[in-house]
């Protein structure tokens, strides 16, 4: 953990920070659970915190402990971090199931995305690098695997996501039981045994110049009504693309869906060094973790199998490294990325070059490092189900 440079964070963004682990079986966060109880900053970044278990051999113990521990470091005020574990008594746990089924039953949470969906936001220390490529091509190679993955276009003013994957198609709203307001339907294309949900500006202008209308608009305020207004219904993913430049976004995001996972992008070249500061410093900023690195546009290879390093070499690695993430793959540059992202058939999709290898790489190194709720130890859920058991025997 980095030496303290700057003041520990307050007890209130503590828990702001905590609010990002999720209690993956009872669908919330382990604060709005009640499971996250003292927390204490001493003035050397000392962070101590009591959480306490359903159960307390629970096997999601070292889960909840590297989620806890990795959210905290996001801070750069914090030097250490102290888990004291403790128990739930009965009455605490009937409490706790209690909030887990109203929270199941009202889809309580704090925006529209389900909580076992995973949010990944890909954004970059500068534009034009291919964020929305990568996403483009990762919710292909996701959903082929397949899993039910949300595209939210966060580039209000830029978007690209609609052209990318076809999906032009303007937004419908309807009247869903339970809520008041009718919600946004995302557009949706099948993809092989997965499924896309797409929202973006795009599908609600006609036009670049009616997009333009936008402008007065505030950022943060489009994103926050695409996760707050939008019926995404079951999702394993969420993929964000970020738009260029603005800290914006990234900051709404973090105060709004804290859960967000940051993939940044890059190119090889050498100034990759500066890109790494400001990318590690908008993270620190806004708090979110960085999942990893992709490093687009790495090297070219012509017909006759000569490689070229046209934009450089080494800059996703040194970012990596700078920022203590893993580089999840390298993407080559090819014509048929750029073909097919004109024409709504990302290359993952069929291409068969090693561009398309390595986005279906990624993907797997994504889902590969997503726990699914259904293999997990299931300590809540059998608790769950045995509370549930006895009341029904009580009512009878
Ligand atoms: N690996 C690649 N090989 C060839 N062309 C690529 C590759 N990656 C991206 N491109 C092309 O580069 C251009 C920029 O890519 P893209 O729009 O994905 O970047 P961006 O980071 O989303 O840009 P912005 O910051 O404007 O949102 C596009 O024309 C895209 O087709
Ligand atoms: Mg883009």
């Amino acid at each position: 953990m980095p030496t303290r440079t700057v003041s520990p964070p307050s007890v209130d963004e503590v828990r702001n920070l905590l609010r990002a682990v999720i209690d993956p079986e009872l669908g919330a966060n382990i604060v709005d659970l009640g499971m996250a109880t003292d927390v204490t900053v001493s003035a050397d970044g000392l962070i101590t915190i009591g959480v306490k278990l359903t159960i307390k051999g629970c096997p999601l113990r070292a889960q909840i402990k590297n989620d806890i521990e990795s959210r905290l470091e996001t801070h750069p005020g914090v030097t250490k971090v102290k888990i004291e574990w403790g128990e739930m008594n009965a009455e605490e746990r009937s409490e706790v199931m209690t909030k887990a089924r109203w929270n199941a039953r009202e889809n309580a949470t704090d925006t529209a995305v389900p909580t076992a969906a995973r949010v990944l936001a890909i954004a970059s220390g500068k534009g034009g690098v291919g964020k929305s490529s990568v996403t483009a091509n990762l919710a292909v190679a996701l959903a082929a695997q397949g899993h039910v993955v949300g595209v939210l276009d966060a580039d209000i003013w830029g978007f690209s996501i609609p052209r990318m994957l076809g999906m032009a198609d303007r937004l419908a709203a309807q009247r869903i039981e339970g809520f008041e307001k009718p919600k946004i339907i995302p557009n949706e294309r099948v993809v092989g045994t997965g499924l896309l949900k797409v929202v973006s500006t795009g599908m609600l202008v006609d036009d670049e110049s009616t997009a333009l209308m936008w402008r007065g608009l505030m950022l943060t305020k489009a994103v926050e009504q695409f996760l707050n207004d939008v019926h995404w219904g079951d999702l394993d993913y969420l993929l964000i693309d970020m738009p260029p430049g603005t800290g914006d976004v990234q900051m709404g995001l973090a105060r709004m869906l804290p859960r967000t996972d940051l993939i940044i992008v890059t190119t090889p070249a050498v100034s990759a060094q500066k890109v790494a500061i400001r990318a590690a410093d908008m993270a620190r900023r806004s708090f979110l973790r960085i999942t990893g690195v992709i490093e687009n546009m790495s090297h070219f290879t012509c017909e006759h199998g000569s490689v070229y390093p046209l934009f450089g070499e080494g800059g996703g690695a040194t970012l990596a490294h700078e920022i203590g993430a893993e580089l999840l793959g390298q993407v080559p540059i090819e014509q048929a990325v750029a073909h097919g992202s004109d024409h709504g058939e990302p290359v993952a999709l069929i291409g068969s070059s090693p561009a398309a290898e390595v986005f279906r790489d990624i993907a797997k190194k994504i889902i590969a490092s997503t726990i699914p709720v259904a293999e997990m130890a299931g300590c809540s859920a059998r608790l769950l189900e045995s509370v549930d058991i006895a009341l029904s025997k009580k009512q009878h």
